[in-house]
C-alpha cells in the first residue's frame, strides 16, 4: 500500500482518481490547488510515495509543482495528467523531471500501469537508500558512526591504512581506540599479515621486555627455550601497543631504540634481529602531560605520533548514540533471545542527554542490561540503568548547590563555549552559530579563555 497525493482543481476528477487508487488498496489524499499540495508535502515530510497532478490549474500549475517537488524531494515521482497534450507540454513536463505524462481522457489501465511503475521505482530507490544507510552504519570498518567527527576519523583511517606510518590512537576509555587500530590494520596492505596486540599496562617491566623483544634460551630461570617476541611475530603485519602511556620509562628507551634501528635485541641474546612490523599505539592518557611530568619520553612521543588519530568522545557524536543503541539492541536481543526491536522516544532522549563517561562500551553495557530487563518490544525508560535514567546534565554550568562552587560569569561563559564546541564536534563555525557570535568574537574568546580546539 502506498500513499498518493492527487492534485486537480476539478473536484470530480479528484474524486474519480481517489476512487480508482483506493480500490487498488492505496491511501489517497487530494488537493485542489498546487500550492496547498506543496504545503501538504512539506508537512508530511517523506510520507508520500507519488504525486499525480493535473497540468492546467489556477495559481501554480502542474509543471511548476513538479519542478518544486523534484527540487525538494528528488526521489518522489510525479505523474502529470492533462487534457491539453501537445509535444511542447510533453517536453516541458519531462524537463521538469516528471516521471510520466498522460493525456485525458486516459485509459484507466494506462494510468494504473504508469502509477505502478512509478511506485516500483519509488520502492526501489527507498530500498537503495536504506541499504546505503545500513552499509554506512556497518561497513565503515565495522564501526558505526555518521557524525562529522566520526566521518573525519574514518577518512583519516582510510588514508593512513594504506601506508606504513606509525599511528598513535588516543581517546577516552571505551571510545573505540582498539577498533580503530584494528581498522588500520585490516584495511591496509598488511591486512593479510598478523595483528599482534599487547597491553603495556598489564605487565611488569621485565616481562614486557621479553614479550616484545623475545628472549634467548636460558636468559632467565624459566627460559627453557628461546622465544621470538611480538615484534618478530608481527612480521608482515601490525604490532598494536595498547596503553602505551603506561609503559615504564626504561622500557620506553628500549622501544625507542628498536623503532629507530628497526631491530630488536632479545633478552639475553648476543645479536639483534630485524623486524618488519607496522606499529600502532593507543592510550587514553594525555601524553603531553605525562611528558611534562617526565613519565613519558618526549623523543618516543614524536616517534610514535607520526599520525595522530583522536577518537572523539561519544557525547560529541550527536545522533550516533542512537544508531549505536539500535545496533546494540538488535545484537543483544538476538543473543539473549528477547523480542526487543526498538526503544521509546523517551529512551532516546535519555540516551542523548547522558554524558557517557565510559563511551561506547558503557552504551553497549547499558543497552545489554536494558534488553535483558525489557518486558516489552520497545525499551522503556524504566529499563535503563539509574545513572542514565536519572541523569541531570552534570556539566552544569553553575553548580548552585554548594556556594563554594559558584563561579564567575566569565567562567560560566568559558564552560559554556567548551560545552557547545564539544557538542558540535569542534567546528568553530557551527559553534559560533549556536552561540550567536560572529567568528571573530568566538576566536577572541577562545584565545582569552585559552580554549584549544583540535579537530
Ligand atoms: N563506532 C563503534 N561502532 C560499534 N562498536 C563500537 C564502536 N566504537 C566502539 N565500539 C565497541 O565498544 C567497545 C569499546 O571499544 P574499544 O575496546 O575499541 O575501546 P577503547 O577505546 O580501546 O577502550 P579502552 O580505553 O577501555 O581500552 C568494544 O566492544 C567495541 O567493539
Ligand atoms: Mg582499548
Amino acid at each position: 500500500m502506498a500513499r498518493l497525493l492527487v492534485v486537480d482543481d476539478d473536484p470530480d476528477m479528484c474524486a474519480e482518481l481517489s476512487r480508482l487508487f483506493s480500490r487498488r488498496g492505496h491511501q489517497v489524499v487530494t488537493s485542489q490547488a498546487a500550492d496547498l499540495a506543496f504545503d501538504l508535502l512539506k508537512e508530511a515530510e517523506d510520507d508520500f510515495d507519488l504525486v499525480v497532478t493535473d497540468l492546467n490549474m489556477r495559481g501554480m500549475n502542474g509543471i511548476e509543482l513538479c519542478d518544486r517537488v523534484v527540487q525538494n524531494w528528488r526521489d518522489l515521482p510525479v505523474i502529470i495528467v492533462t487534457a491539453f497534450g501537445s509535444m511542447e507540454t510533453a517536453v516541458a513536463t519531462m524537463r521538469a523531471g516528471a516521471f510520466d505524462f498522460l493525456t485525458k481522457p486516459f485509459h484507466t489501465e494506462a494510468l494504473m500501469v504508469s502509477v505502478e511503475r512509478a511506485l516500483r521505482h519509488r520502492a526501489l530507490t527507498e530500498e537503495v537508500k536504506r541499504l546505503r544507510r545500513e552499509s554506512a552504519r556497518t561497513s565503515t570498518f565495522g564501526m558505526i558512526g555518521e557524525s562529522a567527527p566520526m566521518q573525519r576519523v574514518f577518512e583519516l583511517v582510510e588514508r593512513v591504512a594504506e601506508t606504513d606510518v606509525t599511528v598513535l590512537v588516543t581517546g577516552e576509555s571505551g571510545a573505540g581506540k582498539e577498533l580503530v587500530a584494528r581498522a588500520i590494520h585490516g584495511h591496509g596492505r598488511r591486512a593479510q599479515g598478523p595483528m599482534v596486540a599487547i597491553n603495556c599496562a598489564a605487565m611488569p617491566e621485565n616481562l614486557l621486555e621479553s614479550e616484545l623483544f623475545g628472549h634467548a634460551k636460558g636468559a632467565f630461570t624459566d627460559a627453557r627455550t628461546a622465544r621470538k617476541g611480538l615484534f618478530v611475530e608481527a612480521e608482515g603485519g601490525t604490532l598494536f601497543l595498547d596503553e602505551v602511556g603506561e609503559m615504564p620509562l626504561a622500557m620506553q628507551a628500549k622501544l625507542l631504540r628498536a623503532l629507530e634501528t628497526r631491530h630488536v635485541r632479545p633478552v639475553g641474546a648476543a645479536t639483534e634481529v630485524a623486524f618488519d612490523a607496522r606499529l600502532v599505539t593507543a592510550t587514553n592518557r594525555d601524553l603531553e602531560t605525562r611528558i611534562a611530568e617526565k613519565t613519558f619520553r618526549e623523543d618516543l612521543y614524536y616517534r610514535i605520533n607520526v599520525v595522530h588519530v583522536e577518537v572523539p568522545p561519544l557525547r560529541s557524536r550527536g545522533n550516533d548514540v542512537l544508531l549505536l543503541a539500535q545496533a546494540f539492541l538488535e545484537r543483544f536481543a538476538a543473543r539473549h533471545g528477547k523480542k526487543v526491536a526498538s526503544y521509546s522516544k523517551a529512551v532516546a532522549e535519555k540516551l542523548l542527554a547522558y554524558a557517557w563517561p565510559g563511551n561506547v562500551r558503557e552504551l553497549s553495557n547499558t543497552i545489554e542490561r536494558a534488553v535483558a530487563l525489557a518486558r516489552f518490544e520497545e525499551l522503556q525508560v524504566e529499563d535503563l540503568a539509574p545513572r542514565v535514567r536519572d541523569y541531570r546534565s552534570s556539566h552544569v554550568l553553575v553548580a548552585a548547590d554548594d556556594p563554594s562552587e559558584l563561579v564567575t560569569m566569565e567562567e560560566v561563559e568559558a564552560r559554556y563555549i567548551r560545552r557547545v564546541l564539544e557538542s558540535v564536534g569542534g567546528s568553530k563555525s557551527d559553534a559560533a552559530r549556536v552561540l550567536g557570535f560572529d567568528r571573530s568574537t568566538l576566536y577572541r574568546k577562545l584565545e582569552r579563555y585559552r580554549i584549544v580546539v583540535d579537530v
